[in-house]
């Protein structure tokens, strides 16, 4: 861990609130959790008598078990909610639900919600730290941080690589918060989708908008994929599947161009044959479940320092 640093912040909302040292000082923790996960009993008593409530209105795998196991192997007593099973069916509002879910004295509440700003508004109703698990197409920090580490632990630096982002830049949170969080971190990042699907406004983010995909790749260090995200699109911002694979799916020629000790990343889940081909998705660079068992480790570090320690 970090000597003579505070981690200053109740909340972890975004990347964009974050500083370089307070990224560091996540990862470094982060790191030193890692090994816990493979002890023969993974468990140590540090969060134990805290509540941890996972809430989830949008479907989840990796982030919300990944949650739940960091929260369990630190001894935190947590609790599920999705939408599907909560009173959110019926009609009850986001506000209301937050208001009965801090009379019940969390200390900790993990939120993943279609609308972006959800988890900041749910600041203003609870006493709990609030961590984004995902909010619409703003940020995924988590998502952002667990990418960091991956290339952190593989390169050694995060500072003077070449980050290829490629896909559905516009919906994406885990661009956004990756985008953020390798520039601040010293990374040069680059981006290339369908035009329709590249906002506009990303070089004050600190990113480069490519013209090709070979541009895009062109000893790249780290090559992300990203999900297309069907239920984020209007149909005419994309082309066919069939056309998108064809036109803007990584492949093994198109790994080729890269470093060659690039690292091949995707947040998951894959669609695969479209974005990413399954040779390249499972192929010798790919670390795409290396950031999965780094996403327990970083959500130990977010657990534990939201509620007051560093
Ligand atoms: N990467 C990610 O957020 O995956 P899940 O939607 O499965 O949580």
């Amino acid at each position: 861990m970090t000597t003579g640093y505070f981690f200053p912040h109740r909340h972890i909302l975004g990347i964009d609130n974050l500083t370089a040292d307070d990224i560091h000082h996540i990862l470094t923790t982060a790191e030193s959790f890692k090994e816990i996960s493979s002890r023969p009993i993974k468990k140590v008593p540090t969060l134990r008598g805290n509540t941890i409530i996972n809430l989830f209105f949008e479907p989840s795998t990796r982030t919300r078990l990944s949650f739940e196991v960091a929260a369990k192997r630190m001894s935190a007593d947590t609790f599920n909610i999705s939408a599907s099973t909560s009173s959110a069916t019926k009609g009850e509002t986001l506000i209301d639900t937050a208001r009965n879910i801090a009379a019940m004295n969390p200390d900790t509440i993990v939120i993943r919600h279609s609308c972006s700003g959800a988890p900041h508004m749910l600041t203003r109703y609870v006493d709990a730290a609030v961590i984004n698990a995902g909010d619409g197409t703003h940020e995924h920090p988590s998502q952002g941080l667990l990418d960091m580490l991956t290339v952190r632990e593989k390169k050694g630096r995060l500072d003077g690589l070449k980050v290829a982002i490629i896909g559905d830049i516009l919906h994406s949170r885990v661009a956004h918060s990756g985008i953020l969080g390798f520039t601040k971190m010293g990374s040069e990042v680059f981006v290339y989708g369908p035009s329709t699907l590249i906002p506009k406004g990303l070089d004050h983010l600190g990113a480069t908008v490519c013209s090709s995909l070979n541009e895009v790749v062109e000893d790249a260090d780290v090559v992300m994929t990203l999900r297309i995200q069907k239920e984020r699109q209007n149909d005419s911002l994309l082309p066919s599947f069939r056309e998108y694979a064809r036109k803007f799916g990584v492949t093994r020629n198109v790994i080729a161009l890269a470093k060659p000790d690039a690292l091949v990343m995707h947040p998951g889940p894959i669609n695969r044959g479209i974005e990413l081909m399954p040779d390249v998705a499972d192929g010798s660079r790919s670390v795409i479940l290396d950031q999965v068992t780094n996403g327990v480790a970083v959500r130990m570090a977010m657990l534990y320092l939201v509620m007051g320690n560093t």
